[in-house]
């Protein structure tokens, strides 16, 4: 009986073309046994096989490499047995992957979800901490413990979100190392002692902020950050005493609420550069006030467009100015820029309808040319003074994060549109709460290069699924 030894680093691939290889060689999943990440293998079974040579001319659908690619990361020891038998089947009946019923394909999926969800805990829980070397580049490090074994196929998105820097992610499983734009990966390690980080700080902060004592559901807060990864979470170690307290801070925020309204509504005042009427103070005064001034119709520019959404949203998202498809509706986000957040958001699990979208700027800006409309971006004076009315929609809805997509919507939320690209990715701490920076999805729209687009549509997507998890 042939033994297949499966290499602990590229193991998806590896188990790829053995599969392949069995297959077009007839051997039933029966006959073969397969062990992985183990050198002294010969010794444990007998003999190891190298794999027959993968066949050619052997189709498998794309959903099932897409499945397996997963799968291979699970910490069942029998996931390779297990894909090769539903590999086996499958040759017979190629529409099984549509067999919802399928109980083999069900437990596939599970694995994979599982996986899903591990590499996900990963993105969100892993916590660098700087080393302080010296040289031109900083060195971080972190300490984490998946479930699964999911630091190889995870260490492509911290090397895209983290590129500038070095880095190691320790585990007991593997450590992945980065240094100067590559990754290798070595041994799996004891937890090393790693310094106390500046930026726990900061963490702690933006954690204590987010925290609504009013909304605290601790069984779903498990379940989304389970405990056991608490000790590596500088955040996590307020958890408790928010919790207890949760109460007590509900019923005092309940009493100085009265009290907040018209606080606000004088800083607002302050920010309006050419107030004509009373600053509003709900969102039916913000409807009419737009109603009023889009009446009064400006050359080159569209109606006010105000956003829409719940108006208790635990998330913001800010653009830049209503498109002309916008302008004609009267809603944001509806043409192709909309569109295409749309898609990208549902697939990053951003309930869009569960957010408060608006944009920085709020007329559509335009040079008419023949019948079209010609988008012209806002400039710094147009940005300064549309700032009252995003102020005001914020300070009416509060949200616990504000999602900051392009230079337009940075420029009004953080007061500096640079560096936009080195900023992206991040949470920044300002006066209207913390602002997630990330680019404007109409700039995935405009790259002509389609394996850039692909790239940078993948790093908006994993942006847009940090904000997913961190406004839940
Ligand atoms: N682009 C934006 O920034 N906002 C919209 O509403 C539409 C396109």
């Amino acid at each position: 009986m042939p033994t297949i030894a499966l290499p602990r680093l590229h193991t998806d691939t590896a188990w790829r073309d053995a599969a392949r290889g069995l297959l077009a060689a007839g051997v039933p999943p029966e006959d073969v046994l397969w062990a992985w990440d183990a050198p002294d293998q010969a010794d444990l079974f007998g003999t190891t096989s190298a794999p027959p040579p993968a066949g050619t001319g052997i189709t498998v659908p794309k959903s099932f490499l897409d499945l397996a690619r997963r799968v291979v990361w699970h910490a069942d020891p029998e996931r390779f047995a297990r894909l090769y038998a539903f590999l086996w089947r499958l040759r017979e009946s190629p529409r099984l992957m549509a067999d919802a019923a399928d109980a083999d394909l069900a437990h596939l999926n599970r694995m994979a979800k599982a996986v899903n969800r591990c590499a996900h805990k990963m993105t969100a829980f892993v916590r660098f901490r700087d080393l302080e070397a010296e040289g031109p580049r900083r060195h971080f490090a972190a300490w984490f413990e998946p479930t699964h074994h999911t630091v190889e196929p995870t260490a492509p998105f911290f090397a895209r979100r983290f590129g500038d820097m070095d880095w190691i992610i320790a585990t007991p499983d593997i450590t992945a190392r980065f240094e100067n734009g590559a990754i290798s990966f070595h041994p799996g390690q004891p937890r090393p002692d790693l310094p106390e980080d500046a930026a726990e700080e900061l963490w702690g902060t933006y954690f204590r902020n987010i925290f609504n004592p009013a909304r605290v559901k601790v069984r779903m807060m498990q379940s989304e950050m389970p405990k056991k990864y608490w000790k590596n979470l500088p955040e996590a170690r307020h958890i408790p005493d928010m919790i207890a307290r949760a109460e007590t801070r509900a019923r005092e925020m309940a009493e100085a609420a009265p009290t907040l309204p018209p606080l606000r509504a004088a800083r607002i005042a302050n920010l309006r550069p050419a107030p004509r009427v009373e600053a509003p103070m709900t969102f039916e005064d913000l409807r009419k006030r737009a109603e009023a001034e889009s009446r009064e119709t400006l050359p080159g520019y569209g109606r006010i467009v105000l956003g829409e959404g719940p108006e208790d949203a635990d998330l913001m998202i800010v653009g830049e100015q209503p498109g002309d498809h916008e302008d004609r509706e009267g809603r944001p986000f509806v043409g192709p820029a909309g569109q295409l957040f749309d898609r990208i958001a549902a697939e990053a699990g951003l309930d869009r309808d569960a957010a408060y979208v608006t944009n920085a700027v709020k007329r559509f800006k335009f040079r008419q040319t023949g019948k079209r409309r010609l988008h012209q971006p806002p400039n710094a004076g147009e940005i300064q003074h549309a700032k009252w009315w995003l102020d005001l929609e914020r300070e009416l809805v509060r949200p616990k994060l504000i999602l900051s997509m392009g230079a337009t919507a940075l420029q009004s939320l953080t007061g500096k549109r640079d560096g936009l690209m080195k900023r992206r990715g991040r949470i920044e701490e300002t006066a209207a709460g913390p602002v997630f920076v990330t680019v404007h999805p109409s700039y995935l729209l405009r790259l002509p290069d389609p394996s850039r687009r692909e790239d940078e549509t993948a790093r908006f997507r994993e942006d847009l699924e940090a904000v997913a998890r961190l406004a839940a």
